[in-house]
């Protein structure tokens, strides 16, 4: 048995250490935000947050993840009121300013692999309060085991909804 904490709730996971965390989110936990695509590290589609770092889940093995937190798409709102203070009312009405920004910006064509994008971009906006489009560009390409793919081409509606999630985290900062 495997304890992690996912999306803020501990959990006990009864799956041997060695299955891929991305199973255990899909087929034991339910959370159906990670993506398989290729399975292989190389898309970027699988992605959740470990300890608030992006990680490929299709190769990282649930014993990584012991004793660690995971934040999965599902579990963005939650962080996001967490990082705000929020109370338990207000948070339940909340989205992360990603997610908002992707609403806005009609980001996904077919939307496979929106949710390793979105968790990308919350990496990067974490980390860089306003990234350039230079930035931006090297988060989504070469700062990983691999670029984050889109086989619909939605890369310059993902910049721009990044861009709009920089200016919803600095209105609310205000
Ligand atoms: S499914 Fe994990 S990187 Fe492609
Ligand atoms: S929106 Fe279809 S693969 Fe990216």
């Amino acid at each position: 048995m495997v304890t992690i904490v996912i999306n803020g709730v501990r959990r006990e996971v009864q799956s041997p250490a060695d299955t891929p965390l991305l199973y255990v989110l899909r087929n034991d936990l339910d959370l159906s935000g990670p993506q398989f695509g290729c399975g292989l590290a190389q898309c970027g589609s699988c992605s959740v947050l470990l300890d608030g770092k992006e990680i490929r889940s299709c190769i990282t093995p649930l014993s990584a993840a012991s004793g660690k937190e995971v934040t999965t798409l599902e579990g963005l709102p939650a962080r996001w009121a967490q990082q705000k203070g929020l109370s338990k009312a207000d948070a339940a009405k909340t989205i992360h300013p990603v997610q908002q920004a992707w609403i806005e910006e009609q980001t996904p064509l077919c939307g496979f692999c929106q949710n390793g994008m979105m968790i990308k971009a919350t990496e990067l906006l974490e980390r860089v309060a306003k990234p350039t489009v230079a930035e931006i560009k090297e988060a989504f390409t070469t700062s990983g085991p691999s670029p984050h793919l889109c086989r619909c081409g939605s890369y310059p509606r993902i910049r721009r909804a990044i861009l709009r999630a920089t200016e919803l985290i600095q209105g609310a900062k205000k």
